[in-house]
């Protein structure tokens, strides 16, 4: 690791306390000068970070920087060793993985970004992604074995992100089937699975797994096509690079995209359609109904208002009422 990643470490370590330069140039074995020149380049980088002479470097409680060193910290102290790609600005991290991908990169890659020009949403639609007040990543899989149940990725992607933000920032969260997650009745985060077919083989090469999470912001902020629909995590009690970390952590616990059954019966647990009236598309025309629950294989299972029991396997749907 760099001297920027070893100091971020050991202030992300002492939030809210300093820890002196002599200290720091102690225990990583380098001089004084290469302490405050990283401190300068971290600075830079947006880090609050108060120097006060005698007691040294302070990371501010506040700071809340997505970045490599500070990313590297939380997920090496999950023990998660796969290769980090940060962005500060990209297209999208779902485009970036698969050029990665493609390009042979390695299984378990995250791409974490600050900011997409181009995120992407499911449908074909656009996934709004401005700078510092989200989390937009896509962890590359690439499993050797087969994978028994593809639609099953999509489930976990919704379950382990739930868990993670439940881990970390400690407030339960709601899936919206297929894999929206909800909090305070509002959409927080989307995910996008997308995979990599093999020539060869004809099977699924590499999985995708896009997670974009809005954590803090204002209504007022959002396109007007977001805004009745959208919320935010809010801030306090974690950091941007602490919820990343965790989320790939939670992602590549599956990462060879076999799932045990108690993910469904999660997911189930979670649904915030279950009982709730919706409208939803059948054969081409809208349909209302009621939703009886989730299958194994993660459909969703709605009672229209003609008495028909429909199973459905993919597009969206609208509550009615919350
Ligand atoms: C949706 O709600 O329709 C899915 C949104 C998925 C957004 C994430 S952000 C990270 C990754 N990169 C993308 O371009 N999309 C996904």
């Amino acid at each position: 690791m760099s001297i920027k990643s070893d100091i971020i470490n050991a202030l992300e370590n002492n939030r809210g306390k300093p820890v002196s330069g002599q200290q720091l140039a102690d225990e990583l074995g380098v001089s004084r000068a290469a302490v405050w020149k990283a401190i300068q380049a971290l600075l830079q980088e947006g880090y609050n970070i108060s120097a006060t002479r005698c007691k040294g470097y302070m990371l501010d409680e506040s700071s809340d920087i997505l970045s490599e060193a500070g990313l590297l910290t939380c997920l090496r102290s999950r023990g998660i060793n796969t290769p980090l790609v940060f962005l500060s600005e990209t297209d999208s991290t779902n485009i970036q993985a698969k050029r990665i991908a493609l390009e042979g990169g390695q299984h378990g890659t995250a791409v974490v970004a600050n900011k997409q020009t181009a995120g992407r949403g499911r449908l074909g639609r656009s996934f709004y992604s401005p700078a510092d007040t989200g989390i937009y990543l896509s962890v590359l899989l690439s499993p050797k074995g087969a994978i028994p149940k593809p639609q099953m990725i999509t489930v976990y992607a919704a379950v382990a992100t739930a868990r993670a933000i439940e881990k970390v920032c400690g407030i339960s969260v709601g899936i919206k089937w297929v894999n929206d997650l909800y909090f305070n009745k509002k959409k927080i985060c989307g995910i996008l699975t997308e995979a990599t077919l093999s020539m060869e083989g004809g099977g699924i090469d590499n999985v995708i797994v896009g997670i974009g999470i809005n954590c803090t912001g204002s209504e007022e902020e959002l396109p007007d096509e977001i805004r009745s629909k959208a919320g935010f995590l809010g801030k306090g009690g974690y950091t941007r690079n602490e919820l990343a970390a965790e989320v790939v952590a939670q992602i590549l616990k599956y990462g060879d995209c076999v799932f045990p059954d108690d993910v469904i019966e999660e997911y189930r647990k979670r649904s915030i359609l279950t009982g709730k009236r919706i409208t939803y598309t059948k054969n081409g025309s809208p349909d209302t109904g009621c939703v009886l629950g989730i299958s194994d294989s993660g459909c969703l299972i709605v009672r229209s208002d003609s008495g028909d029991t429909d199973e459905l396997f993919s597009g969206e749907v609208s509550i009615t009422q919350f």
